[in-house]
This record gives C-alpha cells, structure tokens and sequence, in this order.
C-alpha cells in the first residue's frame, strides 16, 4: 500500500505535495518523491528512507512550478531505494503508482525486447514505459494511456504527468483507491482523504475502470473506453484523523476490516489456478530438494502463525516441523542442523530477538528463510531468502491483517512443497487455490458477526480472567485470541489445548472464569464438545466459535460465533477474525489505548 497525492492550480506545488505525502505516511513510508513542472521540463526529486529525507532534499529546491505529483512508497517489488522510488520517468512521461502489477514481469520482457532500457526492479516503471511506448506511437497521452490499460493485470491508482502539457494531471484507477479534490481555480488527488481535507471537502471519488484529466480548474472523467462520465462532487464532513483511520475509529479495527484485501494481495500474484501451481518468486529452489525438516522462529502473533504453520507443513508436506519462540532459541543449545531450513517470522523484520536468532543460524552456516511485511527490513535482508507478505503497513501495535497474511505465505509453503513432493496431485492443489480465491468473500460475510460480537463483548468485557480453548489448529488460534484480549483490552487470558483441562486448568472454572471455546469444523469437533459441557458442568460460561453448518453447540450456549466453512486450513483465516473483534470491542468498552497498549511497542527492536 502506498500513497500518491498531487495538485495543480495557482500555488507553488511542492510544498502542498509534501504536506499531502505526510498524511498519508501512514500507508507507507520507506522512500518517497516528488515530481513538479518547471517550464518545459518535469523537476524530480526522491530519496530512500522516512518522508524527512525527501523533505530534506526539497527544501531548498527552486520549484516554482504550480502543477506536480508525489509518492511515499510501501515497497512490494524491488528494495526500497532512491532508483526504486517513485515517481518514475519514460521519455516525457511521469508517473506515481499504487498498486500491484501481476503481469510486470512478462511486459518488462516485451519492452526490453523492442529496446526499452529500464533503471529500476518495480513493477511501476514497467506502466510508465509501457505509457511512453505507446506514446512514441499514438503522440496522444490520453490514447496511449487507454492502450497501456489494456496490458496490465493486476491493481492500480496512477498520476502520470506530461513534459509536453504542464497544465495537465492524468488519473487512472483499478482497484486501488484515488479520490479527487475540488477547489477554487485549483485541483488535488490522493490515494485517501486525509492528504485533500484541509484543502477542501469537495471530493469526487474516482471508480474502477476509470481515467481523469486535471487542470487547475478542470476535471473530466472517462471509462477504459474512453466515454467521458458525468460525477459531481460529494461534501464529506469527517475530520482528518477519521479519515486516516478509513472512517474506522481505530487502525486496528481497519486493519481487521482489511484482511480481506491483504489477504488477496498477498496471494493472487502467486496463484496459478489453470496450471494448478503455487508461484514464490522469492524463493531460487524447491525446498523439498534441499531440506528434510523445518524449523521456524518467531515471537508473539508471529509465533503463534509459526504453529499453524507447523501444522500445514506436516499435514500437508509431510515436513516435519519446530517451532520455537525467539528470545528461547537465541540463547540455547541449538543442534544445528544442514539438512534443516530455519524459517523466521516478523511483521516489523525488526524484532532483536528473531534478527539475533537469524544470525546465530548464518554463523552455524545454516540455510534461512523469512516471512515479512517490510522490504529492505533487518531479517528480510539478513536470510538468504524472504517471502513477503502484502499485507501494507501495519499501523495498530496489535497485529492482525499481519497474522492472517503470515498464515496465508505459510500455507501457500506447504502447498508448494506437497506439490513439488507429488504429495498433492495438480487438481488437488487447484481445489485448494480456488478455495483461497473465495475466501475473501468468505472473510467478509465472517467480518459480518461484529455485531453479534461486540454484544457479546458487552457481557464478558468485565471479568479479569479467560481461559481460551481449542484442539489442533483451533490451539494456536487460541494462543492468539488469549494474547489480542490481553495485549488491548488488559484482561488476564491463558490459551490450553483443550485436552488439557482435565490435567489442571479446569480446577479453575467457576462462574468468574469464563472460557471461549473455538470449536469449528473438525476432526476434534466432537471431543471440544466434551470440553463444553465440562466446563459448563462447573458453572463455567461459554463463548463457542463455531461452523455456520453446526447445529449442536446452540443446544449448550447463547454465546455462539458462528463463522463459515470452507476446508480446516482456510477456516483458520476465518476463525481469526471473531478472536480479534471481540478482543477489539472488549478494549474498546474498558476505554483501553486500542492502537497503542500500554507499555507495548509496534516492534520490539530492543531484548
Ligand atoms: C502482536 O499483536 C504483538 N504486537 C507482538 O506479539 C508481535 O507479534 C511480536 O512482537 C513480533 O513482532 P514481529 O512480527 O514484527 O517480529
């Protein structure tokens, strides 16, 4: 996720683009640039890092120009530096992009081939030479930008700007988002809101399938077509601040909300339904040819998707699998292994822990991977390869889109690996696909029970202490529900694997001990039941997670979560969501720092 803002009226641009590109630091900030008219010719300036060392660069730029576009960069293709950031220049052309091209790779060949020469490894230059090839042909942007759409897949929010026509912004949209601001003999865009409120509340949402032309004091709007639409403005009374937050009151709550998109993001580009294949780039050899066992490491959330995914690689890939906290690891004897692939969980790639068990293992001389959600992070350049979760900047200290987007890299692994190791026959793999591209829909009707949840939260949000069950892979999602309530809302919580309870816990249940149970579809289904009744035998409350098919749990408690079912995999990335809502609603009603806990921070950088 990245940002993209611009103007064009009576004022000097760049310092309007700077303060839009500081509003939307919260979609993105490992480099940033911006572009402006200057006479003939376009002004750009870019630098690597936060958004104070373009601001830095700016301020003594002599930019009188009136018209320009600006970038901050969340990076999903190529590193963030200075020659990755955005905007990218073809010929006459200028362009700032949001948004993931899936078919780069097979345009930047044909371009290279017709003797385009490119400086960058994004995917964002390949639209802006494919812009300017076209342009060389059609001499009309507007033309050439109609034919560029045709050959891209994947998701876009573009500005492209023109050496030849200064007065001019073009705006193209395809599932990212670009809004437009109206105002007096001057006009912006952005990615969001938040960069166009203290200019004006005069917003025209842009559609997908949709191309703008700006001037100071115009703006039309055409389908993919080129047919010309009619849309007037809307006046939107909401601060800046609802605005960053998506109208959510909390980055957290848009973050849950967001799972569905990031989800897609993350796996779309690496799914090959026809051929029935699982695509990482990231990764130059097929782990099964290398490696006999795995062993991942992780801390907190990440940890917790490191034991489902310990789960999806023995079940699936028949690939046994350790998975040890971080802080533990670093510090023991470890019996190193060749013949084992270490792998290493983190959002941040910034967590001292996990960096310093990474390192460990490249001093033992052992083969690493990663899994994370920054380009260019500490872990991410430290292992021999990551694969990146596409999850946009996480902004809530609480993770969540995150964890669901971990747990989806995870189970893409042990797809691949039961492929490569015919585990899995191509239609099986295909069945599995296509069941990943339903499930954001799936996530969305799950996200529906926020409701129901939130009047659940009502009643439970004042007891001190939960007790958090579930069998299988139902037990790391009640690790995670237990450490979401504790982390936001401050209520004690301890997960079990509910076989467990007759082995002590259950001397705790009584009427001030309420348990919430994740009981979905499974294997262990009736067993968990079990686990209910004893708890209720004893007084104990219940809060039952459980499948939209099952009919039994109702007979037990009022308190039912009802998510749908899709496969025991896939269930799990529904499943999540309740964990994190209710802990979200309960945090809310105890009028907890739900974005920034206390004592917490968003990465632990520091033992
Ligand atoms: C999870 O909600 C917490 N914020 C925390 O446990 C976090 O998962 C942990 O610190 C690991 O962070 P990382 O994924 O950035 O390495």
């Amino acid at each position: 996720m990245c940002g993209i803002v611009g103007y064009t009226g009576n004022k000097y641009a760049v310092p309007i683009i700077i303060d839009g590109l500081k509003r939307l630091e919260y979609r993105g900030y490992d480099s940033a640039g911006v572009a402006v008219h200057e006479r003939n010719a376009i002004k750009i300036v870019r630098a690597v890092g936060k958004l104070r060392n373009l601001i830095e660069k700016t301020a003594n730029l002599k930019a009188s120009g009136t018209s320009g576009i600006g970038h901050t960069r969340w990076a999903t293709h190529g590193k963030p530096s200075e020659v990755n950031a955005h905007p990218h220049k073809a010929g006459s052309i200028v362009l700032v992009h949001n948004g993931i091209i899936e078919n780069y790779g097979e345009l930047k060949a044909r371009l290279i081939k017709k003797g385009v020469i490119f400086e960058s490894e994004t995917d964002t230059e390949v639209i802006a030479q494919l812009i300017n090839f076209y342009f060389q042909e059609t001499k009309d942007l507007f033309s050439a930008i109609i034919r560029s759409i045709k050959d891209l897949r994947g998701s876009f929010a573009c500005a492209v700007l023109n050496e030849k026509e200064p007065d001019k912004i073009y705006l193209m949209k395809y599932e990212s988002p670009l809004v437009i601001g109206l105002g007096d003999r001057e006009n912006f865009f952005a990615s969001d809101m938040p960069a166009l409120l203290p200019y004006t509340n005069r917003i025209v949402f842009l559609k997908d399938g949709e191309i703008a032309v700006l001037t100071d004091k115009t703006y039309k709007i055409f389908d993919f077509s080129g047919n010309e639409v009619k849309r007037e403005p809307e006046i939107m009374n909401i601060s800046i601040s609802q605005a960053e937050k998506g109208g959510y009151p909390h980055f957290m709550l848009k973050e849950i909300f967001e799972q569905p998109e990031a989800f897609i993001n993350t796996v779309r580009t690496r799914l090959h339904p026809d051929k029935g294949e699982i695509v990482l780039d990231e990764l130059n050899y097929k782990i099964s040819e290398r490696f006999s066992s795995i062993h991942i490491v992780a801390c907190g959330t990440s940890y917790h998707a490191g034991l489902l995914g310990r789960i999806f690689l023995e079940e699936l890939a028949e690939m046994p699998v350790y998975v040890e906290i971080a802080s533990e690891f670093r510090y023991k004897k470890n019996f190193f292994n060749k013949d084992t692939l270490y792998l290493f969980i983190s959002q941040s790639g910034s967590t001292a822990d996990t960096l310093a068990a990474l390192k460990k293992c490249k001093e033992a001389g052992m083969g690493t991977l990663a899994i994370c959600n920054v380009l260019g992070s500490s872990i991410s350049l430290e292992a021999d390869n990551t694969i990146y979760t596409h999850a946009g900047p996480e902004i809530g200290v609480a993770s969540t889109k995150a964890f669901s987007t971990q747990v989806s890299v995870l189970l893409l692994l042990a797809l691949k690996i039961a492929g490569e190791k015919n585990l899995l026959k191509r239609k099986e793999i295909k069945k599995y696909i296509n069941d990943m591209l339903s499930l954001p829909r799936l996530m969305e009707e799950a996200l529906k029970s926020s409701e129901n949840i939130k009047d659940i939260a009502k009643k439970f949000h004042k007891y001190t202490n939960f007790l958090y069950l579930g069998r299988g892979l139902s037990y790391p999602l009640a690790m995670e529900g237990a450490l979401k309530l504790k982390e936001i809302s401050y209520i004690h919580a301890e997960a079990y694997a509910a076989g467990e309870m007759k082995h002590g816990p259950i001397a705790l249940i009584d009427e001030n001990m309420p348990t919430f149970l994740i009981n979905p579809e499974s294997p262990h289904f009736e067993k968990t039941l079990s686990n209910m009744q004893e708890v209720l035998a004893r007084g104990g409350k219940i809060i039952a997670l459980a499948s939209n098919n099952d009919s039994t749990t109702k007979n037990y408690t009022d308190y039912i979560i009802y998510i749908p079912h899709i496969n025991t995999y896939l269930d799990t990335l529904l499943t999540i969501i309740p964990l994190q809502l209710f802990a979200y609603y309960c945090a809310v009603l105890k009028g907890t720092d739900v974005d920034q806990p206390r004592n917490l921070a968003k990465s632990v950088t520091v033992e």
